[in-house]
């Protein structure tokens, strides 16, 4: 894919076109986080870091021009913020799943599994025909992955949308949610904040909470997700949903 550049040569000459390529204040990344970026452009994902999307609770978006290795205009680039203690709380989520046989109390450790779980979910969302960000590319806490929006603008979240056919679109994520299931992963944060629509399709966003189906909680995680999503439906546009009867359709 990329073009190796002997190891000697590279530092100095593609940190100063990183420099001109990113468009953000200095400062901001740690060095091992610029290292990380610094892949995205070697690896071709993407040719320019642009503007912040979204100030997360644990990580940054930021919107990229995409590097020739992804075919679409553009990508979205999620940082974790490797300085914040509140990952310890998410270990939650990691503990019980087989994925995670070992928990580490080490807050850099914590922050790559986190980042590398949310890049496996996305895979396993991929794979599914779930409609997600396709998954592009993952590196300690960075991971690069399709842009939801049109013309570099980032779709709005469900809350903020008012559907034309809010049926069909429930329809749609509980398919989603049935796919995901059936490959054997639980969101675990669905709620009107983590749908983006975009062309009238909703697309499922923020895997890192995800779990594995054996783990003790999903059945509980599952629960949560059904009832977010009805409520949000029922609240705003009245259908009178089943609580029950989706979480059965979504079990069988
Ligand atoms: N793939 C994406 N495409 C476009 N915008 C995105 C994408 N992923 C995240 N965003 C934007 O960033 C915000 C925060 O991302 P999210 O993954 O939900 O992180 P958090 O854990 O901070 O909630 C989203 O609400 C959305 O506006
Ligand atoms: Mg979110």
């Amino acid at each position: 894919m990329a073009q190796r550049v002997s190891k000697r040569k590279r530092p100095s000459r593609e940190k100063h076109m990183l420099k001109e390529q990113l468009v953000i204040e200095e400062g901001v990344f740690d060095n091992r986080t610029m290292l990380r970026i610094e892949k995205l452009f070697s690896h071709k994902i993407i040719s320019r870091l642009g503007f912040l999307i979204a100030k997360g609770k644990e990580g940054d978006v930021y919107l990229a021009d995409s590097g020739s290795a992804v075919k679409e205009d553009y990508v979205a680039v999620k940082i974790f913020r490797i300085e914040t203690s509140k990952f310890f709380s998410r270990t939650e989520y990691m503990i019980g799943d087989p994925r995670f046989p070992k928990i580490k109390r080490e807050i850099f450790w914590i922050v790559n599994e986190w980042c590398k779980k949310e890049y496996g979910n996305l895979k396993i969302a991929d794979y599914a025909k779930v409609h997600a960000p396709k998954p592009y590319y993952f590196n300690g806490n960075v991971i690069a992955m399709e842009f939801i929006g049109s013309n570099g603008r980032v779709a709005p979240q469900l809350k903020n949308v008012v559907l034309e056919d809010p049926r069909k679109v429930f329809n749609t994520i509980i398919t989603d949610v049935k796919r995901l299931y059936d490959n054997e992963l639980v969101h675990a944060d669905m709620s009107e904040y983590n749908i983006l629509m975009r062309d009238g399709v909703p697309y499922i966003i923020d895997f890192g909470q995800a779990v594995v189906t054996q783990h003790p909680n999903a059945v509980e995680f599952l629960r949560r997700d059904v009832r977010n999503i009805v409520n949000h439906f029922n609240k705003k546009y009245g259908l009178g949903i089943d609580e029950e009867e989706t979480y059965a359709k979504i079990t069988a």
